[in-house]
């Protein structure tokens, strides 16, 4: 943050005292009319200097701290109004919603927080200061360099990885400053220090998800016959030695026991948490067999086995149509798609494509539709532009602001979970076309189908959408003709909501901050977090297999 700071007021030394170039030149001009005494805040939490004026505001990153950095000088000019809107652009589905250029402006970002000082931890954001996100979180870090797969041949994200298994390797025997099994911390300081004040623990899906992380990576590198490297580095035969059978013991002690939930507020029976323990158990299992290891690959399925049970009986309301979260106390929470997307182990259960992933999708988005929920004003807003898609946040009446819980601005859409839930589209539709048709509409999809088909009528000829509803009944099967045009309305679903992702984050040059204002639709929250990045990598990539899987759908 020092050097940052420094490198903005050096950025106005040198501006104020040169002869700068057209960009350079504006802002002496605004920062002429900065020297006030009144300011009026005219940012947000974790704003920086780049998307302070491209608002039109002054930056002067002063003391004392209780003054706003990025403001309007009170007597002047009011607030500048948010960023115009671009001409929304529906989108069809020839129309990526992200371009080849956007990607990559977004994929340098995110590697910028990766490997940091060389040591394998993952910022989960360079903010240092309202929020302090300038840690590594298990989950955001593990998360986020699965994400390397997605864009990077091996050779590329090899380096990134030896770095990564070393600070994971370390991290499972640092030492632990709370009083409980270091697996469970959520959180560490960059330097590879475990965090020590005061925060939700346990949690343990870091844990699964580096696990998983890790595991797919040695499927690679089996496939390229590195198995030594496998046994030696990855899978290492000896949970008293840091490598992934430490973790899957560990996943296998507590797995039925309590953890915070992803949010980091509730600590209970998490359908999240468990979900990416199974898959951690499975490919476990499946390494395991790769690697002979007969005895510890049974134990890993019979516990995965147990957890799918657990989730069976637990999780699934089915009067709600509604996987739960957290039963009694969150059931409906965007941590459902989330897990649905670490966890998904290619077999089925609980996958984009099945009945009750679809129905718990299309409860979170009627909970969230412009209709349904006013207090996101920004997709009112956002409709009326005639922008297709819908933002989501964490939950209904979620109330953290990306800084705090205790102002009324609370309870924002995050692009990480209206992000994945494109991705839940775009895979929902590739596991479709492998089944192949017909596609069975049920009591319990139906809902899922019919909101596509709402989401997609730009695309569709209105022929098509007449007979898509008529046939939208539990009951029907959809033969080729119509099968092949739901798929093309849930790739146009995933489309639309990355085209309202794509339009808020455009006027930052594809800067992902956490969340995006409900009424204003400006950034908000922790700025470049790494776990935004990751879940529009991801999208992304899922859209691309789709497209590969079946071309005539776009
Ligand atoms: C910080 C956590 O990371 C966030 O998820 C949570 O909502 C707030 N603390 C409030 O508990
Ligand atoms: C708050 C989120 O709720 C939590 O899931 C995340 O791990 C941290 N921020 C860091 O990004």
């Amino acid at each position: 943050m020092k050097a940052f700071l420094s490198v903005s007021v050096l950025c106005v030394i040198f501006c104020v005292s040169m002869t700068c170039g057209q960009r350079l030149r504006s802002i002496k001009k605004v920062n002429a009319q900065c020297s006030v005494s009144k300011k009026v805040d005219c940012g947000y939490y974790g704003i920086n200097q780049n998307q302070c004026e491209s608002k039109g505001c002054c930056w002067v990153p002063n003391v004392p701290s209780t003054e706003p950095w990025c403001y309007n000088p009170a007597s002047g000019p009011s607030p500048s109004p948010s960023p115009p809107p671009s001409p929304p652009s529906p989108s069809p589905s020839g129309n990526a919603p992200f371009t080849a250029d956007q990607m990559k402006l977004m994929q340098g970002y995110f590697e910028a927080n990766l490997n940091v000082h060389g040591n394998g931890a993952v910022m989960a954001s360079p903010s240092t200061q309202s929020p302090d996100y300038y840690y590594h979180w298990q989950r955001d870090g593990a998360i986020s360099m699965s994400k390397l797969f997605d864009y990077k041949l091996p050779v590329e994200y090899q380096g990134f990885m030896e770095s990564y298994i070393n600070w994971v390797h370390r991290a499972q025997f640092a030492n632990d400053p709370n009083g409980i099994d270091i697996r469970g911390e959520p959180k560490f300081y960059v330097d590879g220090k475990c965090y020590e004040k005061g925060w939700m623990r346990p949690q343990r899906d870091g844990m699964a998800l580096r696990t998983i992380t890790l595991l797919l990576w040695a499927k690679e590198l089996l496939s390229e016959n590195k198995t030594d490297y496998v046994k030696q580095n990855i899978y290492v035969m000896n949970p008293n030695m840091a490598g992934v059978q430490r973790d899957l013991e560990r996943i296998q002690q507590v797995w039925s026991q309590n953890s915070g939930d992803p949010w980091e507020e509730i600590n209970s029976q998490v359908f999240f948490v468990k979900f990416v323990m199974r898959r951690a158990l499975f490919l476990g299992a499946q390494i395991a067999t790769a690697l002979g290891d007969t005895s510890s690959a049974s134990s890993y399925a019979s516990t995965a086995k147990s957890i799918e049970d657990n989730i069976n009986s637990n999780h699934w309301d089915a009067n709600k149509g509604l996987i739960m979260e957290i039963p009694n106390q969150r059931p409906l929470d965007s941590a459902v798609h989330l897990g649905v997307l670490y966890g998904n182990n290619g077999d089925g259960f609980y996958s984009p494509s099945s009945e009750r992933v679809q129905s718990s999708v299309a409860v979170l988005m009627n909970t969230f539709s412009s209709n349904n929920y006013p207090d996101f004003s920004i997709n009112k807003k956002d409709d009326e532009l005639g922008l297709p898609g819908l933002l989501v946040g964490r939950y209904p009446n979620d109330v953290y602001n990306g800084g705090n819980t205790s102002q009324p601005s609370g309870g924002n859409p995050w692009i990480l979970c209206s992000s994945s839930l494109a991705e839940i589209f775009y895979t929902a539709a590739k596991e479709h076309i492998e089944a192949g048709v017909p596609l069975h509409i049920s009591d319990v999809n139906i809902e899922f189908f019919k909101l596509s088909l709402e989401h997609s009528q730009h695309v569709l000829n209105s022929t098509t959408v007449v007979e898509l509803r008529r046939k939208l009944v539990p009951g029907q099967n959809l033969d080729r003709s119509l099968f092949q045009n739901m798929m093309r309305a849930l790739m146009a679903t995933g489309d639309g909501i990355l085209t309202r992702v794509a339009h808020h984050v455009k006027p930052y040059n594809f800067h992902l901050n956490e969340q995006i204002n409900k009424d204003t639709g400006l950034a908000q929250g922790a700025h470049d977090l790494t776990w935004s990045y990751g879940t529009v990598i991801g999208a992304m990539k899922a859209r691309e297999d789709l497209l590969d899987t079946a071309n005539w759908i776009a």
